[in-house]
């Protein structure tokens, strides 16, 4: 067989462990062929690819971020235009069947692959988990290790100067990250997309942990939290070229917001790309391992229009129809778990 294989959307550690994954299985078990297409669709619209051999230079990829392959966001009407160009570039590379690695967007596009008969088997990643067929995605676990070593260094400077730390991480509609990496961290408070917050409620969880004799605060905040309306109004950022919410830095607006009411010392740490770049953790090497290996063993089976999912800790197929029809958010039972912790 010819695999073709692309990792699309934003990077993820853990990419390149599945890239390595389904090419030596691919290889050692099966005698197949893999291709890798450059820069997600891109390399499908564009013809850009690359023979991957089983050999010790993909070996040495597993702990390596980022992916050898290139990503790239492509605008979603784009994408659906170049159906045919992207069918047509299979064909030409007598592609038999098509691993994309991806996130919402990626997966779309695998359904409407799938739905149109190309042999697709799509495998889940975000650093968001946010990805409701599967229990967990690899990236999320690196994602969460790196905010948790962060807050766990902003601990220590907050305290020697008795200031207010606020902690923005990612998560645009879910807020998984900071939830994990506020209850790890030891967070005073954490505020997800899932429930609006108040201001005067922050105001007051300070106030009150720094009359009790407490003299350091930190609130680890996700890119997408939004305050109550009535509460505070964050700068409108827009939309962009793919559709998504762009964002103005709710972190530092609440920041200068707490500081306006309460008068405390505030400062602000975007963690941004840091919690998608570099080494990916033990747990999503497994992860994106396993992921890789049940992709390619599907895919020789024939099992297509299906993405591989975690179940407890199982990996089954599930129909790529059903991977995007919602996003997993955190459930307010969880919040309340982490809110136990708050103050
Ligand atoms: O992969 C999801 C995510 O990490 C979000 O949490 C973040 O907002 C977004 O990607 C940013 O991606 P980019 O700036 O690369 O489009």
């Amino acid at each position: 067989m010819r695999i073709g294989i692309l990792t699309g959307g934003g990077d993820c550690p853990g990419l390149n462990a599945v890239i390595r994954a389904v090419v030596r299985t691919a290889d050692r078990r099966y005698g197949s062929t893999v291709v890798g297409f450059r820069d997600g669709w891109r390399g499908l619209l564009e013809d850009s690819h690359t023979l991957l051999e089983a050999n010790e230079r993909i070996d040495r990829i597993l702990t390596r971020g980022g992916t050898i392959l290139g990503t790239a966001r492509v605008n979603p009407s784009r994408l659906r235009e170049g159906l045919p160009r992207i069918r047509q570039t299979l064909a030409d590379n007598e592609i038999d069947a098509l691993i994309p690695i991806g996130g919402e967007g990626t997966l779309t596009a695998a359904h409407w692959l799938s739905q149109s008969g190309v042999p697709v088997v799509g495998v889940p990643k975000t650093i968001d988990n946010d990805i409701a067929i599967t229990d967990v995605t690899f990236g999320f676990d690196t994602a969460v290790s790196v905010a948790t070593e962060a807050i766990d260094r902003l601990h220590t400077t907050a305290e020697s100067h008795q200031r207010v730390m606020l902690v923005e991480v990612m998560g645009r509609h879910a807020g998984w990250i900071a939830l994990h990496a506020g209850i790890a961290g030891g967070a005073h408070m954490t505020l997800v997309p899932e429930e609006p917050f108040d201001v005067d409620d922050v105001c007051a969880l300070i106030e009150d942990r720094f009359a009790r004799g407490d003299k350091h605060f930190i609130c680890v905040v996700a890119e997408g939290a939004a305050p109550k309306p009535e509460s505070m109004a964050l700068r409108e950022g827009g939309i962009d070229e793919f559709g998504h919410k762009i964002f103005t830095g709710v972190a530092q607006q609440l920041g200068d917001e707490i500081e306006r009411r309460i008068g405390k010392e505030v400062r602000t740490t975007v963690l941004g790309y840091t919690q998608r770049g570099g080494t990916p953790t033990a747990y999503d090497r497994v992860l994106a391992t396993r992921f890789g290996l049940h992709a390619t063993d599907a895919v020789h089976r024939g099992d297509f229009g299906n993405m591989v999912s975690l179940r407890g800790t199982s990996i089954d197929l599930v129909p790529l129809a059903d991977a995007t029809r919602e996003l997993k958010r955190v459930p307010l039972t969880r919040y309340a778990e982490a809110s136990a912790m708050f103050g």
